[in-house]
């Protein structure tokens, strides 16, 4: 693997700016996504999926940082989905994780992902602003509103409506905003949040603040990451790289309108052999053949998407997609073939891509020597 290590040691000012850019000139920016939760993004049964331990996580971490991966994105997840290997039943809570791994590391950024009803802005805040002094300005937040039932009633809080969902959390990043500002002792009355002499010290490092997203999916989720964030994470079409394209264009059009720059970003499942046979074997191997297909339908389920509500083709379609990484987007191939797709989603104008593998461990040194190199060569990473 390349060995970064030496090299960068980021004489960094933490602006706005360069956390956007990761502290780094890579035109597509790469992270990893998912690796607190046990399984990741893989539904499969197969032995060697991954552990989401945290001796797992702090030798990923570091082995991501030397080899100039970007970030690494955790899922916010509290209660497992069940089926043969109780799918993400074992998670790292995320801004504990972060810290730990800021700690850990040099120059990746680390998200913390945040579920905004069930965190109290001030505590939150604070708690970010440490994971950020912890690393340096290197703590983004992933702003999540929620959709899981389950783990609501867990906490015995009742789920807003989907409306009510996102202006809550508007509520939610502005008083969060507010206290990362310059402002001191200000009060905060609107129609969810009452707070009074509001007061947070320090400041996240750099007179900046940390790197916010959001990967709401809806109109409504979507308009809150546009008007709010700074880097928003929607679908890639599975069809079409124009779709795509257009995808992004109109997210990076619709901010321009708030006088927003827009980091637009999406998810793929990556599945990189020394050939393309070696790949879509494994591919079949883990997540048709040894799918947790239990877990599967236990998922669809809490997305009301079952063989009653949907027709049989959309289910089963559905049902293969989330097999694999949730519904990212899958990418099965050999060095060039992995290299190639990724170089198109960039041209598509996507800022960066969160991936996941079924064992980051085992197979991130292959992606890092082999596919990263082709990037650099054509000019979508940095040297
Ligand atoms: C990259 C990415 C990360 C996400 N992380 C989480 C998460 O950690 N926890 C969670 O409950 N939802 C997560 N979501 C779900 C979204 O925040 C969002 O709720 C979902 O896409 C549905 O969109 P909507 O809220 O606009 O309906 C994630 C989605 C994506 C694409």
């Amino acid at each position: 693997m390349n060995d970064v290590s030496q090299t960068t040691a980021p004489a960094r000012e933490a602006s706005l700016k360069n956390r956007m850019a990761m502290y780094g000139n890579n035109r597509l920016q790469i992270g990893l996504f998912g690796a607190n939760c046990s399984s990741g993004r893989a539904v499969t049964k197969v032995p060697e999926r991954w552990s989401g331990n945290w001796p797992d996580n702090k030798k990923l971490a570091r082995m991501a940082d030397e080899a100039g991966i970007d970030f690494l994105l955790p899922i916010g997840r509290w209660k497992g989905y069940g089926g043969d290997t109780d799918y993400q039943g074992a998670t790292l809570e995320t801004f504990t994780w972060a810290c730990g791994l800021l700690a850990s590391t040099r120059r990746i950024t680390v998200f913390g992902t945040v579920h905004a009803p069930l965190f109290n802005p001030i505590i939150a805040a604070k708690e970010m602003v440490t994971a950020d002094h912890i690393g340096e300005g290197r703590f983004g937040l992933n702003i999540v509103v929620g959709w899981n039932e389950g783990e609501f009633e867990m906490f015995g809080v009742q789920q807003r409506d989907h409306e009510q969902r996102y202006e809550y959390a508007q509520e939610w990043i502005d008083v969060i905003k507010m206290i990362w500002s310059d402002k001191e002792d200000f009060d905060f009355d609107g129609a969810y949040l009452h707070m009074k002499g509001i007061r947070g010290k320090p400041k996240p490092c750099g007179g900046s603040r940390p790197v916010i997203m959001n990967a709401g999916a809806s109109p409504t989720g979507q308009a809150f990451a546009i008007r709010n964030c700074d880097a928003f994470f929607l679908q890639a079409s599975r069809t079409s790289l124009d779709e795509t394209a257009q995808r992004v264009a109109k997210a990076k059009t619709q901010a321009k309108e708030f006088g927003r720059e827009l980091g637009v970003y999406t998810v793929g499942v990556v599945t990189c052999k020394p050939t393309k046979k070696e790949a879509e074997d494994y591919y079949h191997h883990c997540i048709v053949e040894h799918a947790d297909w239990s877990a599967v339908d236990g998922i669809l389920a809490l997305k009301n998407i079952s063989p009653d509500t949907v027709p049989m083709q959309e289910f089963l379609l559905k049902r293969s997609q989330y097999a694999q990484g949730m519904g990212g987007l899958p990418i099965v191939g050999d060095p060039d073939h992995v290299a190639r797709e990724l170089i198109d989603l960039s041209k598509a104008g996507l800022t960066g891509i969160a991936i996941s593998l079924v064992n980051y461990i085992d197979e991130l040194p292959y992606f890092c020597d082999e596919v990263l190199p082709r990037l650099q060569r054509a000019g979508v990473r940095g040297q």
